[in-house]
């Protein structure tokens, strides 16, 4: 007979805005992109300050690097996956340990440099419909010259400038999973992003990072052949929501204008994107569930069975997950993988409940409530 299940519920409502990318507003490097999916610095602190030093801690869907960076700023080694390029250069950008008077220098360079025109005919529409048509040209312009700069980290800190000052400057805002426009009027570009580029550098003098061991890899979190077994001793990481598995869509604008070749990653290498004819393996039976919750389900299942594999006896695996709401029923995602990881082998499993949230179609018509938590568990 199967072990009667010990999975225990808790409320901690008090972490509700811990969880959110809310709190990074405020902090230098961590509000260098605003990343309305990420969660805070604070959560990773919270969750880790209070161990030893000597420890590693793995992120395998690390978005704009939250978790890494905080990492650098408190003293632990980490590592770090994302799938998505242009997430991955934010994380790789925010996470150099940077010279700060090579990089002065480098801004005097780009301040100095003459505009020539630049030709945006080619540009998607949607690029063109997001920015006045001068300051596109400006952003085109400085493009240009940074892919021309030899130095990776002064290529890596002027680029990430840019996409920061564009980010200010753009007609486009993200209305859930939806891209809108606003006109509005805004600075002259090439100074905006010179003042961009000073305050970022006045943040790198500010937050000293530690040049502790951090590894950052473009790849997929079902299968992370770059990690050993028994090799990590923290996991903090927040996958896709189930009803919010598409980012490439909402993040077209910026994947266009900044990614070149490498923006083409295969849609089914997303979690949840990849819908097979079967779902019979699962240690938990899926099968009356929509299809894209089966699919999402599936590839959680892959992610834990990783986790099981690369975190050491001891470790602690902390999972942040919502529920998902269709128009007829609730997927309780944190319930179904705390199952799921049970059964994989990990023990001791806790729902934090962080937050509870009405969820609506078009503002309007309620679905219900889905609930936010923090799965803890251990190995
Ligand atoms: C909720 S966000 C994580 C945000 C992160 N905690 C932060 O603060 O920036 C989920 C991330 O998982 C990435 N992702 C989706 N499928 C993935 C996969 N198969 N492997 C690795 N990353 C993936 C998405 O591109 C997205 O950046």
């Amino acid at each position: 007979m199967p072990n009667e299940s010990s999975i225990i519920f808790k409320e901690r409502l008090d972490l509700g805005e811990l969880v959110t990318f809310t709190p990074n507003k405020k902090r230098p490097i961590h509000n260098w992109f605003y990343f309305k999916e990420g969660f805070s610095r604070d959560l990773i602190e919270y969750l880790i300050s209070r161990t030893n030093k000597d420890i590693t801690v793995l992120d395998p869907f690390m978005g704009v690097g939250t978790t890494p960076l905080t990492c650098r700023e408190l003293g632990f080694r980490s590592i770090g996956i994302e799938v998505n390029p242009f997430f991955y250069f934010i994380a790789k950008a925010k996470t150099h340990i940077y010279n700060a008077g090579e990089i002065k220098k480098w801004i005097k360079w780009i301040s100095n440099k003459k505009y020539r025109p630049v030709d945006i005919k080619q540009l998607p529409p949607i690029v063109k419909k997001a920015f006045n048509p001068h300051n596109l040209k400006d952003i085109v312009f400085f493009k240009k010259i940074i892919k021309e700069v030899d130095d990776d980290q002064a290529r890596d800190f002027l680029m990430m400038g840019l996409i920061n000052a564009a980010s200010k400057v753009t007609y486009a805002y993200k209305d859930g999973a939806i891209i809108k426009f606003r006109k509005k009027p805004t600075p002259p570009f090439r100074r905006f992003y010179i003042r961009t580029l000073k305050k970022m550098l006045r943040d790198i003098e500010e937050v000293r990072l530690r040049n502790v061991e951090m590894k950052l890899f473009l790849g997929d979190a079902r299968r992370m052949d770059m990690i050993g077994d028994d090799s990590i001793d923290i996991v903090i990481t927040s996958p896709p929501y189930l009803n919010k598995i598409e980012y490439t869509k909402v993040y077209e604008i910026e994947t266009a204008l900044f990614l070149g070749k490498e923006r083409i990653v295969p849609l089914r290498s997303y979690i949840g994107l990849l819908h097979r004819k079967n779902y019979t393996n699962l240690p938990i039976d899926i099968s009356d569930m929509p299809k894209s919750a089966q699919a999402y389900l599936y590839d959680l299942w892959l992610v834990i069975r990783e986790l099981y594999r690369v975190v050491k006896e001891g470790g602690v695996v902390y999972l942040i997950v919502a529920e998902g709401l269709y128009r007829d029923r609730k997927v309780p995602v944190d319930e179904l993988l705390a199952k799921i990881a049970e059964a994989e082998g990990f023990q001791n499993i806790e729902i934090w409940v962080v937050n509870k949230r009405l969820v609506t179609i078009n503002r309007t018509i309620k679905l219900g409530v889905a609930r936010e938590s923090i799965i803890k568990m251990d190995k």
